[in-house]
């Protein structure tokens, strides 16, 4: 059976039969005849995405090769690693969300409890949202004279992020001075355009960059996740080995050995073939959730999108979920199994966790618990996984399963690319381009009108004259009844 454990040459494994029509059914699973139909329009967009490659585009796929930037960053990190006791991350969505998956499947998950000389590196603590009480929290929480402050900002004028680091900023130079604060300071950015770059430059900060070509969501492998990664002691030439491994393991242009294109096409299949727009991805290790939160990012900005490459209206995408066994299993579970059948479910299995926990034999008053005797925490979770995918099976809920051998720096990096490419290959197939967000451009230009930036007068006029009359939709609960 071609659709059952397709063995990839990198350490990942996928076995997507309950996602076939031989699992759950002709009207909820791809059928054969599916796949097969889209072998050659995935030929050929492979051919497209090489050519684009060959050309000096999709230069995503470079990253793992930038070993210059590795010996910067690790030479950067050690000393940083003993020089500070807390950094602060400041940075939203493409800009945040790769270096926290990685540090938090990676690295301790108490990391920030552990004492100094027990904890590798500095405290991590992240300014993404913009939430006055976080924000101050966190500025009361770090050690500024021993705090290093990593601002990461693509264009460098995103407004939340701007705003976090002038506040972070200002904290610092009240704590240590200007001078001093100029020397805590490293900033991930453009290397030549943005206001960031312009504060970087005239300051005097230390910078690393963000390469050009490549979207925020696709940067996980450049500084932008790299140098995070490195400051809390992952291997990062480890985590870009893994990336390339499975760079070499999808060169092949076949739709049924190509991990990336086979993930790509099932997904494609079940949204616009059997009605599953949704796609969760839920891994059963806590370490791997932030995965399922970087991956949510990067398939709801690359594929949803209003317009077609051709021009026309589309409205593409598949709306991810993220979720985590067992213990959505104890909240989503129920829905996904027996509400609306609109979802294609991508369970991620651990075949050996860093951790063995035996479970210890059960007090005589309850024999009911000896099932649990001589077990062991990771063989539970794991079999939890395994009669989640069954019952998902029965209940006719198309899954897959992904498998990694364990989670180390290697996995990492071939889930990151893996997953770059399944949703390049996506994009194809919709017919949209992966690449910009005018979605999220739209909603940053709305802000700065509405903070009152210069050069967005005409757009904040629009905006209130959008909201006139709308007092006639508005309930304040206070005083009724
Ligand atoms: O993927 C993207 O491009 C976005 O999610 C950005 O990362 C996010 O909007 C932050 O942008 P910037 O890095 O320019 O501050």
């Amino acid at each position: 059976m071609t659709s059952t454990a397709t063995p990839m040459s990198s350490r990942l494994s996928i076995d997507y039969y309950n996602a076939t029509a031989h699992a759950v059914g002709d009207r909820d699973g791809i059928t054969d005849e599916q796949i097969d139909g889209l072998s050659g329009r995935v030929a050929t967009e492979h051919a497209r995405i090489h050519a684009e490659h060959q050309a000096g585009e999709q230069r995503w796929m470079n990253l793992p090769d930038d070993m210059a930037l590795v010996e910067e960053i690790e030479a950067f990190a050690a000393e940083a690693r003993e020089r500070y006791t807390d950094f602060i991350l400041v940075g939203i969505g493409g800009s945040s969300l790769g270096a926290l998956a990685t540090i938090q499947a990676l690295a301790h998950p108490f990391r920030n409890m552990q004492p100094d000389g027990v904890r590798v590196g500095p405290r991590l603590f992240l300014l993404d949202n913009p939430d006055p009480e976080k924000v101050r929290a966190t500025l009361e929480t770090v050690d500024l004279p021993n705090t290093l402050i990593s601002v990461v900002s693509k264009s460098g004028q995103t407004a939340e992020t701007m705003a976090n680091f002038l506040v972070a900023r200002e904290a610092l130079v009240a704590a240590v001075g200007e001078e001093q604060a100029v020397k805590q300071i490293v900033a991930t950015t453009d290397n030549t355009s943005g206001l960031l770059r312009v504060l970087a430059d005239s300051a005097g900060y230390r910078t690393f960059p963000v390469p050009d070509g490549v979207d925020g969501r696709q940067t996980v492998l450049s500084a932008v996740g790299l140098l995070p990664a490195a400051l809390a002691g992952v291997d990062i030439r480890q985590l870009l080995a893994g990336a390339a491994a499975m760079r070499a393991a999808t060169q092949g242009d076949d739709i049924r050995t190509n991990p990336a294109y086979l993930l790509a096409a099932i997904s494609y299949l079940a949204d616009t073939e059997h009605g599953k727009s949704m796609l969760v991805t839920m891994p059963y290790a806590d370490a791997l959730y932030g995965l399922a939160d970087w991956f949510r990012q990067l398939w709801a900005e690359s594929l949803g999108k209003r317009l077609g490459t051709d021009g026309r209206e589309v409205f593409a995408g598949q709306t991810p979920i993220k979720a985590l066994g067992a213990i959505d299993q104890h909240s989503q579970i129920q829905l996904y199994t027996e509400g609306p059948n609109d979802k294609l479910i991508a369970l991620v299995r651990v075949g050996g966790y860093r951790s063995t926990v035996a479970i210890p034999n059960p007090p005589a008053e309850t024999p009911e618990l000896s099932y649990l005797a001589n077990g062991e925490l990771g063989q539970l979770l794991d079999r939890e996984l395994s009669a989640t995918a069954w019952a998902l099976r029965e209940a006719k809920r198309p899954n897959l399963t992904i498998t990694t051998p364990t989670i180390d720096a290697f996995a990492l990096g071939e889930f990151f690319y893996l997953h770059q490419l399944q949703t390049v290959m996506a994009g194809a197939l919709y017919g949209v381009n992966p690449f910009g967000q005018p979605g999220v451009e739209a909603g940053k230009n709305a802000t700065y009108a509405l903070m009152g930036r210069e050069g967005y007068e005409q757009l904040r006029t629009d905006l209130t004259q959008s909201v006139q009359g709308s007092e006639a939709y508005r309930l304040t609960a206070a005083g009724q009844g």
